[in-house]
């Protein structure tokens, strides 16, 4: 049997997502059955992946003071939060949307992070209302904007400084946030400064320190020297007389989707405690903002190639998903593996790029990949539980894309497939 390209066999982070024989199974069900059944494209989840992945952190963090924030934004479905919720896990949100969510999904808002750049007064309204655990703050200007909101309601604002600590994180420039040249965060000259702001202000109370560098990340050495940065500052700002209670040190694990080899959870959180017992800070309560590492892994996209096309350069196989389903190839040139649901003998094997129908170029999911196909063919792309449907949009008004959650033997609907009635909703026609 010739595999057309040989990855998940015992691939790492992807236990329950292998090839059994010629069969894609997700847990016990086949990919190809899934499809058939639900529909193609389809995001498909696997339970005891995303279980898996959230006990690892769980474990790494046992007899320690961390708390875990899962980044919503990763994979926001509702079945999906619900599964973390029950594990007790708190939420690391970015919009009023990611709020709402968790709380529709049974998150706990004391447990909840609101992070991002650009709140607006509704949605600190919204996240003061609902009674987070903290707004992590960007910019001196938007101290004075929550101040004036809790003023306002009436509540005091929670807050932590996410401070900009200039470390490179070695990923896609993209996806990297810890940079001065990047928009994120309070640049580390101007936190006393913020800090002694933010003391000053009569409705804010000062909760702790922030910091995010990137996403995908795949070494120890930038955390570790985001890290002594953020416990420099502490020491400062603790000396001006203002005392943090947590360090958010971010998320941005990153995840296995070729060859890359990430450090595990308990290798992140070892190196973490080991770095902050040496500076004589082991006791501090740490807060963690994983989003990839705990859904990534666990989802596929299945898709079904509609037509394979030859030119005179290129084998093309164009199939029903497309950069609105999955942008992350079209957007960062991302590499996730493709592999068939039902492989062939290998005989006809060639080197496809696997594009959507999408109207532009950068509308592919795979290039100059080895493949055996004929047309209706199953395929799926792997690792594509993290970023996946979050990103995926309605350009050429094309509906986005059904997710199901399998749960061994069971499979269960967790979004319907969008309709172009859905789609059309909230349109007025022209009256004049
Ligand atoms: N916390 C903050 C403040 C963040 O901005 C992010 C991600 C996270 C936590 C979670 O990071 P993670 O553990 O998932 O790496 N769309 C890109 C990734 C964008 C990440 C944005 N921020 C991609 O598909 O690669």
């Amino acid at each position: 049997m010739t595999h057309a390209s040989p990855l998940p066999d015992g691939l790492p982070g992807h236990p329950h997502i292998a090839r059994h024989g010629d069969t894609l199974m997700i847990e016990a069900l086949p990919a190809a059955e899934l499809a058939q059944r639900f529909g193609t494209p389809l995001y498909v989840y696997s339970r005891a992946g995303i279980e898996g992945a959230a006990q690892a952190y769980a474990d790494a963090a046992r007899g320690r003071p961390v708390q875990l924030r899962y980044a919503v934004k990763a994979n926001s479905s509702l079945g999906v939060l619900q599964l973390l919720a029950r594990q007790g896990w708190g939420f690391d949100v970015v919009s009023a949307g990611e709020l709402a969510r968790v709380l529709a999904a049974g998150g706990d808002a004391a447990q909840v992070v609101f992070s991002g750049v650009g709140k607006t007064d509704a949605e600190i309204a919204a996240a003061l209302r609902a009674g987070v655990q903290c707004l992590n703050v960007e910019s001196l200007s938007e101290l004075e904007r929550i101040d004036r909101v809790a003023a306002q309601l009436g509540t005091p604002a929670p807050v932590s400084l996410r401070i900009n600590p200039d470390v490179d994180p070695r990923t896609h420039p993209y996806i990297s946030t810890g940079l001065r040249s990047n928009k994120f965060g309070i640049p580390q000259a101007q936190a006393r400064q913020a800090y002694a702001r933010c003391a000053a202000l009569p409705h804010l109370r000062v909760r702790g320190i922030d910091v995010h560098i990137g996403s995908q990340i795949t070494q120890l050495g930038p955390y570790l020297d985001a890290l002594d940065r953020v416990l420099d500052l502490v020491h400062d700002i603790e000396r001006d007389g203002i005392a943090l209670h947590h360090l958010d040190l971010g998320g941005g694990l990153g995840i296995r989707y070729a060859d890359e080899t990430p450090p595990t959870p308990a290798q992140w959180l070892d190196a973490l405690h080991a770095r902050l017992q040496a500076r004589g800070q082991g006791h501090r309560q740490v807060l963690l903002e994983p989003g990839r590492s705990v859904v990534g892994n666990a989802g596929v996209l299945l898709c079904r190639v509609v037509t394979l096309k030859d030119t005179l350069e290129r084998h093309f196989a164009v199939v029903d998903a497309a950069m609105n389903d999955l942008m992350r190839p079209a957007l960062y040139e991302a590499w996730m593996a493709i592999e068939p649901a039902q492989a062939r003998d290998g005989r006809h094997a060639r080197s496809y790029d696997v594009v959507g129908p999408v109207c532009e170029s950068g509308d592919w999911l795979g290039r100059q990949r080895l493949l055996d196909l004929r047309e209706d063919d199953v395929l799926a792309v792997l690792s594509a539980g993290a970023y996946g449907m979050a990103m995926a949009s309605n350009y050429n008004t094309r509906p986005r894309a059904a997710e199901v959650l399998v749960d061994g033997a069971q499979v269960h609907l967790l979004r319907e497939r969008e309709s172009i009635d859905d789609l059309l909703r909230g349109e007025q026609r022209l009256t004049l």
